[in-house]
């Protein structure tokens, strides 16, 4: 994600978080912090206009990696793409010698919440009252271990899955890399 990004962010980021969704200075001060990585997906159309369709981030800080946010332009919804930014986190997860994956979630947002089960996220707990517009809980979700064989099982299928869906979508970009390719999981021998 670069600065130059947030001025076509931040009508994303209104319809998808609402009253209280992050600042322009929010995301600024994000992008500036080294335990933090943000990534912008972003489609080239013929005439070789780039479109930013979808953003996520991450933070590593003591071998946990939490994911901060995510969301998708909403005449993009129900393509893959949200899934595409979440393997793209948890490839910086892995390449950051996290150990395991945890985030926040509205317990309403149940779009989000079976886009994260179906990478291996699991319940593990429920912050009361968490959000400040209607005062709905958090679901604390996690994944096991990175490293454990069960989960590896479970992302590299969805992952295979998503390789071929997005084999000859060459229009797509996130961080600096054309998709599929960015997305190395054989790193350090965690996967
Ligand atoms: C959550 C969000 C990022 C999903 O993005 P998306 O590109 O539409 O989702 P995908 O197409 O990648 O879908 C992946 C999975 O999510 C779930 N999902 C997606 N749309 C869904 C829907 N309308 N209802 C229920 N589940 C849904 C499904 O499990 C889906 O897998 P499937 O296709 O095998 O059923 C997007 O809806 C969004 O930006 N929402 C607003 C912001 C937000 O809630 N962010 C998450 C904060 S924790």
């Amino acid at each position: 994600m670069e600065a130059s990004h947030l001025p076509a962010i931040m009508p994303i980021e209104a319809v998808a978080f609402g009253k209280f969704h992050w600042s322009t200075e929010a995301f600024t001060n994000e992008m500036a912090n080294p335990q933090a990585h943000y990534c912008t997906l972003l489609e080239t159309t013929a005439d070789g206009i780039q479109t930013i369709i979808g953003y996520g981030g991450c933070w590593v800080v003591c071998n946990e990696g939490h994911i901060t946010t995510l969301a998708v332009n909403p005449a993009y919804k129900g393509q893959s793409l949200g899934e595409l930014l979440v393997t793209h986190l948890y490839g910086i997860a892995i390449q950051q010698e996290a150990h395991w994956l945890t985030l926040e979630v509205r317990g309403s947002n149940i779009t989000a919440q079976n886009l994260y089960y179906k990478y291996g996220f699991r319940l593990a707990g429920r912050r009361p009252r968490y959000y400040q517009d209607n005062h709905e809980d958090a679901l604390l979700l996690t994944t096991p271990e990175l490293a454990n064989p069960q989960q590896q099982q479970v992302f590299q299928a969805q992952w295979q899955v998503l390789q071929e869906r997005f084999h000859q979508k060459n229009s797509l970009l996130i961080g600096h890399s054309l998709l599929p390719t960015p997305l190395s999981f054989e790193t350090e021998g965690i996967i």
